[in-house]
């Protein structure tokens, strides 16, 4: 018998660290007092904190006003990234100077790769393409210590479930459905390059304390319902906004009956109702997962831990945990659903589903059926929809539109092989695409003859559908449904065939109707490992290691440090742009065709502010120089850099919204920016600003917005010594005028901390300061 090669397991880095958690547990009690009982999140979350105390008890009194006040500083037990924003979080850690990371770390080669002819020839091409990048990244995690899983090897949230995810783990995750690894009972949060440096230098990480939002299941699964199916009605209820500053914490009955990796898959699509975080309890699903995935002892250890007395539980939320709020689904009664279009919490039931169709004039047939992805390719997901298809195939049924299957990663896809499930697909006529991102993430080619603003349906088992999401095509609309029903629909190709009530019409002339479907949550015969290629590299630091960056790379450019805050005022800043209206992190930092640029701050700063609208004009991306000379903004912005002309910017309300884009902060500062006045900031781009270096001021009187023009001189009074004083002190700004002064009252929210960030040019800086000392 030969024996395949097995990669090497770290069970001991791969182990939260539980005893330490739980003292960590009793100090939290103490702090709290034994009658303020918690929710599993909390118990997670409050155990990786730095000083319990001190976080605990910030901005409150009050242990019952913790959540939602509290800002709490963390250290979580591990990290993990994807490659295209684990670029500049490197390039970051890198201007740290530290030899290896803090934290057990690991890099996954999903998002560059092209799904179009299947896995064979996409792989090779995109690894081409994408190669600088991909020898850049392999070369800092064998300098650094941190596990590198190679293009094909697999999608970040699969391999982290398959390999790292654990119960009563914290990690962060720089991709946003991190909480994926809820499913198997962690705390997983989705951040950006600089939060994700945080842990790896061992830095506190901050978080406003989440308020709980309770989702208690009832009943069982049955049917044509799916572990899908839960989240896809829950995002109707609770809409895109729904769970914004929440943690999701499952519980009840229901639970027992879910599989490890449906937990998953609803965990990973908290994140389409803005929450923070999505978890799950220690269950009887996750002993076999976790065996069968080779980490056994965990298994071991967290059983013993999830049966302790409350009092040291750290797995289970205490009996009389209070919830902000309760939301209850009946498993036993829920119906498959699809979302969509254009948005994930569009729910329909499938029985409502055609009429909507017909209401709304959508188009009745659709041209693709796409399953698996990081959300649900799972043994049981796959082999469910491999029985249908072998329902269909013996009536003698192929599936009439284009039928794609992205496995999570090369193990699940080595089991699917020798379980000849793919080839059950591939005999279909179904094409199976690499195990990576994908039409996923927008790289999908299509084939198929739509062209760029052509409507047209799709339908997917993925997470997200925003317009132009998995091919570019704004027009396409993309509904989201679980991979079995997608499998059934494509057989018919109408957008309004419903498999429990209708059949499609075979050659014999007998109608075919779908059985429901059946499959098996784990492989009988364990999971095969696959291809060795594809293992990661080992987490050992390799200090000769040199890192590869081309210096002539468009792509890549390592970072130097900005320049600390100097001795004094700000003197002679000038007004580089007013802005009016909306300034959210796209009209900062823009996307699509830049997001190559990840890691090139020169050349990504290239889009900075192109998207704003000029105050004084109404024009788009248009500044004036001090002698009227038009230009871009990012043009004016580095012709003051070169002069040594440091910049500010005035704007209005919630400046930094949508999604928390680190390159809008660094690209301001990188090209000379000191200071952000607004009327108002979203609160994780104004922690970014001041992590960069910048100072984010709002008006003491937002009318004072109308007393600026660009180019104003500006300069600054007071700052140095809040600055100094660790926040506390008065911010004005002086605006030279007509041959006199302005002053204007400023606020801020500059914490001890974040003073330190921007007197030493940037958090990164600081870091880099404190590890050489
Ligand atoms: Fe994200 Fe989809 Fe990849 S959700 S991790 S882009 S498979």
């Amino acid at each position: 018998n030969s024996v395949s090669p097995q990669p090497e397991v770290d069970i001991v880095s791969r182990t939260p660290p539980y005893h330490r958690l739980i003292t960590k547990l009793h100090e939290v009690r103490r702090v709290l007092g034994d009658s303020r009982k918690l929710t599993l999140a909390e118990k997670i979350l409050y155990s990786h904190l730095d000083h319990v105390e001190e976080s605990l008890l910030s901005n409150t009194n009050n242990c019952k006003e913790i959540r939602g006040n509290a800002n709490l500083k963390l250290k979580p037990d591990r990290v993990a990234m994807q490659d295209a924003s684990a670029q500049m979080a490197l390039l970051q850690f890198m201007s740290c100077g530290l030899a290896s990371t803090a934290v057990p770390a690991s890099i996954h080669c999903d998002h560059m790769i092209v799904g179009e002819k299947g896995a064979d020839a996409d792989l090779p091409n995109s690894i081409a393409g994408n190669k600088e990048v991909f020898e850049f990244l392999e070369s800092a995690a064998k300098k650094y210590g941190i596990e590198f899983w190679p293009p094909g090897a697999g999608i970040i949230h699969q391999s982290v479930l398959e390999n790292y995810s654990a119960p009563g783990l914290m990690m962060l995750g720089t991709d946003s459905h991190t909480p994926n690894a809820g499913g198997l009972g962690a705390i997983a949060i989705g951040v950006g390059g600089a939060d994700a440096v945080d842990a790896l230098v061992d830095a506190p990480w901050e978080l406003k304390a989440p308020r709980i939002l309770g989702v208690r299941l009832e009943g069982e699964l049955t049917g044509w319902a799916s572990p899908k199916d839960v989240i896809l009605s829950l995002a109707g209820q609770l809409t895109v906004r729904g769970g914004t500053g929440f943690i999701l914490e499952y519980f009840g009955p229901g639970v027992q009956s879910l599989s490890c990796t449906g937990m998953a898959t609803i965990c990973n699509m908290g994140a389409e109702v803005g929450a923070t975080s999505s978890l799950f309890p220690f269950s009887p699903a996750h002993v076999p997962y976790l065996e069968a995935t080779h980490r056994g002892p965990i298994a071991k250890a967290a059983s013993n831990i999830a049966s302790a007395p409350m009092a040291m539980n750290l797995l289970r939320a205490d009996p009389e945990a209070v919830y902000d709020k309760v939301v209850t689904i009946n498993l036993s009664a829920l119906e498959p659903h699809i979302n969509g279009p254009f948005t994930p919490d569009l729910s329909t039931p499938l029985s409502r589903f055609k009429s909507l169709v017909e209401e709304q004039d959508w188009p009745k047939k659709f041209n693709a059926g796409l399953i698996g992805s990081c959300t649900n390719s799972s043994y049981q997901d796959m082999t469910r929809s491999e029985e249908l298809v072998k329902q269909a195939s013996a009536a003698g049924l192929k599936p009439k539109v284009d039928f794609f299957i992205t496995p999570g990663s090369e193990q699940i896809r080595a089991t699917l092989d020798r379980d000849d499930t793919l080839s059950t697909f591939s005999s279909a006529g179904g094409t199976v695409l690499a195990n990576a991102c994908g039409p996923c993430i927008g790289q999908w080619t299509r084939t198929d003859g739509i062209k760029k603003g052509e409507s047209n349906a799709i339908f997917t088992s993925y997470n997200r559908n925003f317009p132009g999401r998995n091919d570019g095509n704004r027009a396409t609309m993309n509904f989201l449904a679980s991979p079995e029903l997608i499998t059934a629909m494509s057989y018919s190709g109408s957008t309004t065939f419903n498999p429990i009530t209708d059949s499609i019409p075979t050659a014999s002339g007998t109608p075919f109707k779908f059985s429901p479907p059946k499959g098996s949550d784990l492989p009988s015969a364990g999971f095969s490992e696959g291809n060795p290629d594809f293992f990661p590299t080992p987490g050992f630091p390799e200090p000769s290691v040199e890192v590869s960056i081309d210096p002539k790379s468009t792509r890549l450019a390592k970072l130097d440090p900005f320049p600390a805050f100097p001795n004094s005022e700000l003197t002679s800043l000038r007004v580089l742009y007013k802005v009016k209206g909306q300034c959210t992190t796209d009209t900062i930092s823009a996307a699509g065709p830049w997001l190559k640029y990840k890691g090139h701050l020169p050349n990504i700063s290239e889009n900075t502010f192109i998207g704003a609208v000029n105050a004084a004009t109404d024009e788009v991306n248009v500044a004036y120089d001090l002698d009227g000379t038009q230009s871009g903004i990012p043009e004016l912005g580095k012709r003051w850099r070169d002069k040594g002309q440091e910049w500010l910017v005035v704007a209005e309300h919630n400046y930094g919204e949508g999604s928390a884009r680190e390159h809008a902060a660094l690209q301001p500062r990188y090209l000379g920016g000191r200071l952000i006045l607004a009327k108002s900031f979203a609160r994780i781009h104004e922690t970014n600003l001041k992590k960069q270096g910048i100072v984010p001021l709002t008006f003491a009187n937002e009318a004072d917005y109308e007393l600026f023009n660009a180019c104003d001189e500006v300069s600054t009074r007071g700052l140095l010594d809040t600055l100094r004083s660790g926040g506390k002190g008065k911010i004005e700004l002086v605006i030279k005028k007509d041959g006199g002064e302005k002053v204007v009252n400023t606020k801020h929210t500059l914490s001890e901390d974040q003073c330190g960030f921007i007197l030493a040019g940037s958090a990164l800086n600081l870091l880099a300061m404190r590890s050489r000392e």
